[in-house]
């Protein structure tokens, strides 16, 4: 070929490269400019999250670091029903795991408002039929009086939980009085972030069990000695180094492949024109932004939205208008200003929730951005002098309603988090749950 010819091809392709990168759609040159405006960095890669596997963008606990290997040895447990060894009677061994509450289908929330772990029966398609075993009274469920935080993007959340308690750091400096066991927020002592602290916990509290003799039986040993030789024997096969490997499976469940997130990359044509005339709304006129922020749109901050409790809203198990779950921030901190002020989660993979805000008082997207279009809080319970001042009317029209809808429900949308999920567990057990009539919904009798 010749070369003046070469040289005019080439130029020919750059430049319908540049027509093709979407610049000349005016919503595209608002949103980047918006974004870079609002970007601490002055660039749109604050916003991006890492890709898979690379391990050192994604923040994390010092005294964790991610590795392939580690994040495995988590995937198995977090599913494992083989855990499930100090149920309150016999007929629930073996038949539960973390994600009985957390359903990866469902955003890694369940498909009702509230989870049941030990003490349920029955899962459905997204764990939304799942109910009391008979064998159990009310109070010896394991169950809460809050909705379940979803999973995705929590590598983004220095203090974990809605009221934040858990973490050495960050939001809880200062809040070291509220480390007791009376809390069950003691385990902050141990120094590290939220999830590596909540997940010593939260082992022991959803009746889960990890040793020596058990990760012998169930064959998970030597995942362990590969992942943790620094520490020794005795301290090896533990609930800590189990949260430490679970801490950083649930750090790499990123949404990078979010249409949003590929736009954030330079592919202009993942996003709808409804959905970036919603990012638009999003980090302009809707001010979501000022709350939902950084790569996963969450904060480690408290705000009263005045949403009602679970007690209020649902049909859920051992709660009530006395639960101190309702206070929000100021159950753990015990100081005025936090009472009934939750944290602001991330808002990845929503599309499919089923129930949104603690109390799960809502049950689309739609309903919750008429809840901050409209402004007024629902919750008679919560004094006005807690509300967050940004929650006021904010005079949408139903076209933006619809478009910012449509950013959240699609644009915000990883459609594969299946490559998050194990397609078995060393027990061989049934996963997420493993008692009969869950065996049969699952697919595994
Ligand atoms: C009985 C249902 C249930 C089970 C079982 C359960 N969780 Fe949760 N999870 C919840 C609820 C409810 C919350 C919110 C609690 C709160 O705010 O006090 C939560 C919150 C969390 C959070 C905080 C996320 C954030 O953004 O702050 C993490 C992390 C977590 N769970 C991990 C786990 C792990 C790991 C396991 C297994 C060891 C587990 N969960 C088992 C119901 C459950
Ligand atoms: C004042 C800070 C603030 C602002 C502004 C704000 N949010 Fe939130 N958002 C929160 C907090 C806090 C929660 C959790 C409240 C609760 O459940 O008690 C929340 C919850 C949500 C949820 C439910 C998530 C879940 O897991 O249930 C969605 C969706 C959401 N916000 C979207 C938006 C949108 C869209 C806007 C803009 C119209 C917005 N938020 C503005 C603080 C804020």
């Amino acid at each position: 070929m010749n070369k003046t010819f070469t040289f005019l091809l080439l130029v020919f392709l750059g430049l319908n490269a540049c027509q093709s990168d979407g610049l000349d759609n005016p919503l595209d040159i608002q949103l980047r400019n918006r974004l870079n405006s609002l970007s601490p960095t002055e660039t749109l890669d604050y916003f991006l999250l890492p890709e898979d596997g690379d391990y050192d963008q994604i923040p994390q606990d010092p005294s964790n670091p991610l590795f392939e290997e580690k994040i495995e040895l988590g995937k198995f447990l977090f599913f494992e029903t083989g855990l499930a060894l100090d149920p309150k009677h016999e007929s629930g061994r073996e038949t539960y795991s973390c994600g009985s509450c957390h359903v990866p289908s469902a955003c890694f929330m369940p498909g009702r408002e509230q989870g049941i772990a030990d003490g349920g029966i029955n899962f459905g398609f997204n764990g939304e039929e799942r109910t009391q075993n008979a064998d159990y009274l009310e109070t010896e469920m394991d169950v809460q009086g809050l909705r379940p935080l979803c999973m995705l993007n929590t590598a983004y959340v220095t203090n974990t939980t809605w009221n934040g308690r858990f973490g050495a750091r960050d939001a809880n400096v200062g809040t070291e009085y509220a480390w007791t066991e009376e809390k069950g927020t003691a385990v902050n002592f141990l120094g590290h972030s939220g999830l590596e602290c909540q997940n010593v916990e939260g082992l022991r509290l959803h009746r889960l069990v990890v040793n020596k003799d058990i990760t012998d039986s169930l064959g998970y040993t030597a995942l362990f000695d590969q992942c943790f030789p620094e520490f020794p024997e005795e301290e090896r096969y533990s609930l800590v180094t189990a949260s430490f490997a679970i801490s950083a499976y649930l750090r790499s469940l990123l949404t990078n492949k979010a249409p949003y997130q590929e736009w954030l990359r330079g592919n202009y044509d993942a996003l709808q024109d409804q959905e970036k005339r919603g990012a638009l709304l999003f980090y302009g006129k809707a001010q979501c932004y000022s709350c939902h922020r950084g790569p996963a749109l969450n904060a480690t901050e408290f705000y009263a939205l005045g949403v009602k409790d679970l007690y209020e809203t649902g049909v859920a198990f051992a709660t009530g208008p006395d639960d101190p779950r309702n206070l929000g921030r100021g159950s753990f901190t015990d100081r005025e200003e936090d009472m009934y002020k939750f944290k602001v989660p991330q808002l990845y993979n929503l599309k499919e929730a089923e129930f949104f805000f603690h109390g799960s008082s809502k049950n689309s997207l739609e309903e919750v951005v008429r809840y901050f279009n409209t402004g007024e809080p629902e919750n008679p319970n919560v004094p006005e002098t807690q509300i967050a001042p940004q929650l006021r009317p904010l005079q949408l029209s139903k076209e933006e309603i619809d478009d910012l809808v449509s950013f959240l429900r699609h644009g915000l949308h990883d459609p594969d988090i299946q490559r998050y999920v194990p397609d078995h567990v060393l027990s061989g057990n049934c996963i997420p749950n493993n008692d009969s009539a869950s065996r049969i919904d699952l697919g595994c009798d």
